[in-house]
């Protein structure tokens, strides 16, 4: 009897050893322990023997019962070790979320590169700025009714007796007068794009948004130099086909004063339901002002420039294919509109 039960118990540890799935595994263990399983059976022999003897029988089939079911469990485990680790290099991987640059730096990126291939250097000047190079410089004095056109901010700190209020700057012209202080001498060829702010928001605009101003001054500057430079920015930016025209209007620090057209890039110039009579705003420009000059110290009986100053969110909701019905929708943060560019 203790023969048979050491024979049982090699045999059955052994097809254990080689068994190769969980089922495998099942049917051994009913092989042995099932109601009429080889090891079942011998337990039921212990009536039959001897009633001495009885007791070491039962021992040694309670320690074989035991190393079976020991090797049982751990190969159980061991399937199922394998089964996690189990890797299918076929099924699609889970792609993490990428970001991306913001649209309007992005676009500001943009034309920094098409202005600075013709030689405009970027600048960038306070946004928090005083009152004299945001209105007094550009040729318009305090109570001047120009300056109602900028519905500007103040901060609220003590007037300085130079410089007077304080102001969020409204546009990028303030920087005109700094840049040529701060290069002395013409030639002047600048490109400041930053941000500007205004008391208004609605459809086309946020109190907050983006400006890109040139500057150019030199010997012999004049309008063919800006229509040029539009023409030029106009094909760069928003496609080969498209052309720019000047419309008189006034701005205290331009003379003469225009507002810039450009060609309708859905009707070609036709006319359509998009543009005015096939022309599209784009904004403001004219030759610089003589008091302008003169206050950034800049002769204008030998040196003439021309400015424009237009607006980033504007240019980017122009370009053709990108139908943004409200301007403040750029500065949302809903990653469903966000993730589309
Ligand atoms: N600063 C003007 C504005 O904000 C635009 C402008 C810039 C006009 C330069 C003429 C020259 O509307």
């Amino acid at each position: 009897m203790q023969e048979d039960i050491l024979n049982t118990k090699n045999q059955a540890l052994a097809q254990l050893m080689s068994a190769e799935s969980v089922n495998e595994l099942e049917q051994i263990r009913i092989d042995y322990f099932g109601r009429s399983g080889k090891f079942t059976n011998l337990i039921k022999d212990i009536k039959k023997a001897p009633p001495e003897e009885r007791k070491h029988i039962g021992q040694t089939l309670n320690e074989a019962k035991k190393s079976i079911e020991t090797l049982l469990e751990g190969q159980k485990n061991s399937f199922k070790e394998v089964a996690r680790e189990w890797f299918d290099p076929t099924i699609p991987g889970e792609k993490p979320d990428v970001g991306h640059i913001h649209l309007i730096t992005l676009t500001i990126e943009k034309i920094s590169e098409i202005f600075t291939r013709i030689g405009f250097e970027r600048a960038r000047y306070p946004e928090v700025e005083s009152d004299y190079f945001a209105f007094e410089a550009l040729n318009m004095p305090k109570n001047h009714p120009a300056r109602d056109e900028w519905e500007t901010f103040f901060v609220d700190v003590p007037e300085n007796p130079k410089s007077g209020k304080t102001v969020l700057t409204p546009h990028t012209s303030s920087g005109q007068v700094r840049e040529m202080l701060r290069v002395g001498k013409p030639p002047v060829r600048m490109i400041n794009i930053a941000k500007c702010y205004r008391r208004q928001s609605d459809i086309s605009h946020v109190p907050m948004f983006h400006q890109f101003e040139g500057l150019v001054i030199d010997k012999g500057i004049s309008i063919v130099n800006l229509k040029g430079t539009l023409d030029y920015f106009a094909k760069a930016f928003f496609g080969k086909d498209r052309v720019t025209r000047l419309r008189p209007y006034h701005f205290q620090f331009t003379e003469p004063s225009f507002e810039i057209d450009i060609s309708c890039g859905v009707c070609g110039g036709k006319g359509c339901k998009v543009c005015k009579a096939g022309w599209l705003e784009l904004g403001g420009a004219g030759m610089v002002h003589p008091n302008v000059l003169k206050a950034g110290r800049v002769d204008p009986k030998i040196y003439s420039g021309f400015a424009f100053g237009w607006g980033v969110e504007r240019v980017l909701m122009m370009r053709e294919g990108l139908g943004i019905p409200d301007v403040r929708m750029i500065y949302s943060t809903d990653l469903r509109y966000l993730s589309q560019f």
